[in-house]
């Protein structure tokens, strides 16, 4: 598909009628099972600061970027009726403080009866007259944007869209594929600054300045993590001034495209052969998990799958000895890993639904002892997850270990040189398929060679 990120991209319009189609028939069920007759679902409004006049970045409402590609339109309401056009109420203020949005225009205008108003007050006259018929959908900070309507949020309809939002429409898996690759020409930059031995400050502007995106367009905080800092899995700081030397690189870092999200990571090794065949082993591992992704597989046991693949690697890397299943039940495996395989991914990175079991709220927890799974579904044709097994040097973690029975199962001297590298972690963005898979990532990287 063309690189066209702007909602101009006639293969994304294309797409666009069908994704409606499908989202309005959630809405449908959702109306039907509130009992109600309309659904209004309202973009947000931007945030202030405590005690100041400095709003934080805005992120829209994710059920209103469901329906429309409109990321950075505040104040403004989809009016659901079904049966009939989507009005649009497109916010567009009179305000010479700021860049007010464009009058509507893209792929998406000619699917709504888009009514543009210039004042709060001007959104009333096009709700539907009995409110009581309508529930919202949105976070309402003042309650008078919710106009009268009372049923703000209901949990039989929130619960019925976000178990839906777990299959991708074909519009959603082409702006998903678009995010990966944006995200890739960054991930390229930003492996080229490593390789100058730039801080990581300076790999992080490479990398948005290839994707084109401002950090608050960013679907994360990038995570640019060298040397011991790759250890720290949620690594934001971005150091200002270089390292003494430069071991490796840790980056996760996605992109956006109409608000779908992509989500990876690579590691980098600056020479050390060690720690770049530790890296190739993670790699080889890494695919034979996507390997094994499929409709009918249970995520789960994907996840504890990985912790017994881990612990292979961990006893071939002279970091641990025994058997897998010793490995994993004495808590070594998560002592090396401790987040989960991954995450269901699309509008919101770890996006919603990942522990519904159907689509009226019932939960499937996570395996015991691993609370910080986000996915235990059971997979189906067209979900899209991410698959991100990793590798750290956590000392917090390691040190728990001592004392029990793990602990002479540990090779602490091999920890000792593992300890300045960090960590690694290799993360792709995979769509479901029946008895196969996309593997939305490496295909990014493949075309961008
Ligand atoms: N970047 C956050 C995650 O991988 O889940
Ligand atoms: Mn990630
Ligand atoms: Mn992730």
């Amino acid at each position: 598909m063309d690189r066209d990120y702007t909602d101009k991209n006639p293969a994304l319009g294309a797409l666009y009628a069908s994704h409606l189609d499908d989202v309005a028939a959630r809405h449908d069920r959702a109306l039907e099972q509130a009992g109600a007759s309309h659904a209004v679902i309202y973009s947000g409004g931007p945030k202030v600061a405590f005690l100041d006049d400095y709003h934080h970045p805005f992120k829209a409402n994710p059920h209103f970027v469901s329906w429309a590609p409109l990321t950075n339109l505040p104040y403004s309401y989809i009016v659901y009726t079904p049966g009939e056009t989507p009005v649009l109420i497109y916010f567009q203020p009179q305000d010479y403080w700021h860049v007010v949005p464009g009058a509507p225009d893209g792929y998406w205008t000619r699917h709504f009866d888009v009514r543009v108003v210039h004042s709060i007050e001007d959104v009333a006259a096009h709700l539907p007259e009995n409110r009581e018929n309508c529930i919202a959908i949105g976070e309402f900070d003042d309650e008078e944007l919710a106009f009268g309507i009372e049923r703000v949020n209901p949990t039989t309809a929130i619960n019925m869209l976000h178990y839906a939002r777990g299959v991708k429409t074909e519009y959603e898996l082409a702006a998903l594929r678009l995010a990966s690759q944006r995200a890739v020409s960054g991930h390229h930059a930003a492996e080229v600054a490593f390789r100058q031995e730039l801080p990581e400050f300076e790999i992080h502007r490479a990398y948005c300045k290839a994707v084109s995106h401002t950090d608050p367009e960013l679907p994360y905080s990038n995570i640019v993590a060298l040397n011991a800092h790759g250890a720290v899995l949620h690594y934001t700081d971005l150091d200002r001034s270089k390292p003494d030397s430069f071991s490796s690189f840790l980056i996760d870092a996605g992109a956006q495209v109409h608000g779908y999200a992509s989500d990876i990571t690579r590691t980098y090794s600056d020479g050390d052969t060690r720690f770049q065949d530790l890296i190739d082993r993670m790699d080889a591992m890494q695919r034979e998990i996507v390997s094994k992704v499929e409709v009918g597989v249970d995520y789960r046991d994907l996840h504890i799958g990985t912790h017994k693949m881990l612990a292979e690697v961990l006893v071939d890397a002279e970091l641990a000895t025994g058997d897998p299943d010793m490995l994993l039940e004495t808590g070594v495996t998560s002592a090396f890993f401790p987040h989960g395989l991954g995450h269901l991914l699309g509008i919101q990175v770890h996006d919603v639904g990942g522990f519904m079991e159907n689509e009226s709220g019932t939960t499937i927890d996570p395996p015991s002892g691993h609370p910080f799974l986000r996915l235990t579904r059971v997979l189906e044709e067209n979900m899209v997850l991410t698959i991100e097994p990793g590798l750290y040097v956590i000392d917090m973690l390691l040190e728990n270990l001592r004392g029990t029975p793990a602990e002479k199962l540990v090779n602490w001297d091999t920890i000792e040189w593992l300890r300045p590298f960090g960590g690694i972690r290799i993360e792709d963005d995979v769509r479901v398929l029946v008895s196969d898979r996309e593997n939305l990532t490496r295909d990014a990287f493949a075309a961008a060679s």
